[in-house]
């Protein structure tokens, strides 16, 4: 293969996972082959701070951007899936911390994990806390009546809530939530 079809490769691998952002995914796939020849602090400082278009984004549905190295669940959610999140008392929690690098210490109230006061958007390394598979979403014990919400890890069956918190399984912690905002209405960066 050439390095053009090489370079052509990742930047469409790149688009398949971030749709958006097209200034910022363009840049950094352009920057991809280079650093593979490179450190790995390189790496990741290239490609420390991506932003996405979530404009095309339903509610009720998820977009996975790779980032890091690692796929990031990017959801908007139902009105039922913040309602389901903020209805449980945190102190009933397996683990009751945010687990969110936009906070400091934190309980882990759907309020301090959801990136906006409403609730609509959370943002999540999609990378389960026991043994690093990625959960299934839409799939688990939190599942709502309307076929939506919550995560299930099937290695060793843990179960993730609508607020990403694990609930059941050998996962010891919630699934963690990076450095996010939203830069204009409908553009989150990460990093
Ligand atoms: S990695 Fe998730 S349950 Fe094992």
């Amino acid at each position: 293969m050439s390095h053009a079809e090489d370079h052509e490769g990742t930047r469409r691998d790149f688009l398949y996972y971030a749709t958006a952002g097209a200034g910022a995914v363009t840049a950094g796939a352009a920057i991809w082959p280079l650093v593979d020849q490179m450190n790995p602090s390189a790496d990741v400082q290239a490609l420390s701070s991506i932003r996405v278009d979530v404009s095309g984004l339903d509610a009720g549905t998820q977009l996975t951007v790779k980032w890091l190295g690692k796929p990031v669940f990017i959801r908007r959610r139902t009105p039922e899936e913040i309602e389901a999140a903020r209805a449980v008392d945190p102190a009933d929690l397996p683990d009751n911390a945010a687990r969110n690098e936009n906070l400091g210490e934190a309980d882990g109230a759907d309020e301090n994990r959801s990136m906006d006061e409403a609730g609509e958007w959370l943002v999540q390394i999609g990378v389960c806390t026991h043994l690093g598979c990625v959960p299934l979403n839409n799939a688990g014990d939190y599942v709502l009546d309307s076929g939506v919400g919550g995560w299930f890890c099937p290695c060793h069956g843990s179960h993730y809530d609508t607020s990403g918190r694990i609930r059941k399984g050998p996962a010891p912690e919630n699934l963690p939530i990076p450095v996010a905002e939203f830069v204009d209405e409908t553009t989150i960066k990460l990093g």
